[in-house]
């Protein structure tokens, strides 16, 4: 990690302004104003599920990732003190010495600052930590002590939620899957947590938390405190908003915000939208966000649902090993949705 204790090393010197290599170039920056805070887009009840408004819920979930590609959810099954927990043990990762941390440079845990330091015109100011999930028994060895126990019981917590809204979404596409079918299987294979620490910056105006992107994989969950930041690009007009335009999504207590990535885009043939969004750093308080990524395994080929293909005639993306499609997207800045491209 540059400069050893990160972003975190920078903050913590009290620094008046932040370095040049921290300053985005205009057309990057996160006017707060201008992103329309304030729109909130109520937060779908997941118990309905399981009670007679079952299919207005399916629409809902279905309609969001359709039109947004996030949505948050309530009564989602998750012990509210288990996500306070997990927003603790972030902040106690972070709050370690930089040698601590520094023990984590090779995988299956990653921590580390920015997303391509080596090849970012501008550096985001995040500091994050990567873990990559195959079991409890390697994660409970691998991961770090101050957030293992707890992220491990978060993943248990929220795998049972993630299938059913890929289930859902999924089903919606025409094609019919139980909870152990070969799709589901093929398109949750991997897990991955993350947590993030954006430190309180004195120039969020100049800076990004995390600049302009998409997600690479099928789902994501991600808990996030009640800092505020996450910004998201609008794929079509909504309610009195433009197309092209960037709304909050405002943190709910409680709440787990769920999003589109790319392969559910591709494998629905562009229907679901893995949206475009960036995270604006603050002046008050430092932010944790903790993304759990679902996706498929490296050596899964990615391509739009035959089922899907039959009634749209035309596939919009090709097929791609999904190891090809990670490589380009982590050999990138991020750089918005440019990585569909690759598909
Ligand atoms: C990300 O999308 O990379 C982070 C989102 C967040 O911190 O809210
Ligand atoms: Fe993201």
């Amino acid at each position: 990690v540059r400069d050893g204790n990160g972003v975190k090393g920078l903050a913590d010197l009290g620094l008046s302004a932040v370095p040049d290599r921290y300053i985005q170039p205009p057309e990057e920056r996160i006017e707060k104003q201008k992103a329309i805070s304030g729109h909130i887009v109520a937060p779908i009840d997941l118990s309905k599920l399981d009670g007679p408004s079952h299919e207005q819920v399916v629409e809902q979930i279905a309609g969001a990732a359709e039109a947004l590609g996030f949505f948050q959810v309530v009564n989602h099954g998750v012990p509210v003190e288990l996500l306070e927990s997990l927003k603790d043990a972030a902040h106690n990762f972070f709050a370690q010495t930089p040698e601590k941390k520094a023990i984590y440079r090779s995988p299956p845990v990653k921590y580390g600052t920015s997303f391509a330091p080596e090849k970012e015109k501008a550096l985001e100011w995040k500091d994050y930590i990567s873990m990559a999930y195959t079991s409890d028994a390697d994660a409970l060895q691998y991961w770090p002590m101050e957030c293992k126990e707890v992220a491990v019981e978060y993943l248990k917590a929220i795998t049972k939620m993630v299938r059913k809204v890929v289930e859902i979404l999924i089903g919606k596409l025409g094609v019919t899957l139980d909870l152990d079918d070969s799709i589901m299987n093929g398109l949750v294979a991997r897990k991955m947590v993350n947590m993030n620490f954006y430190p309180t910056c004195p120039n969020p105006e100049l800076t990004v938390g995390v600049g302009r992107h998409s997600d690479m994989g099928t789902l994501t969950v991600l808990l996030q405190d009640g800092i505020g930041g996450l910004y998201v690009k609008l794929e079509e007009d909504f309610d009195a908003l433009k197309k092209g335009e960037w709304m909050e999504i405002p943190p709910i207590p409680g709440a787990l915000v769920i999003n589109v990535g790319d392969v559910l885009q591709i494998v629905s043939n562009g229907r679901y939208k893995s949206a475009e969004h960036r995270v604006r750093t603050s002046s008050n308080e430092s932010r944790v966000s903790i993304p759990v990524f679902t996706a498929p395994k490296p050596s899964e080929k990615i391509g739009p649902l035959p089922q899907v293909l039959e009634t749209d005639g035309v596939a919009r993306y090709r097929q791609v090993v999904f190891q090809e499609y990670m490589n380009n997207f982590f050999g990138n800045p991020h750089q918005g949705k440019k990585s569909l491209d690759f598909a």
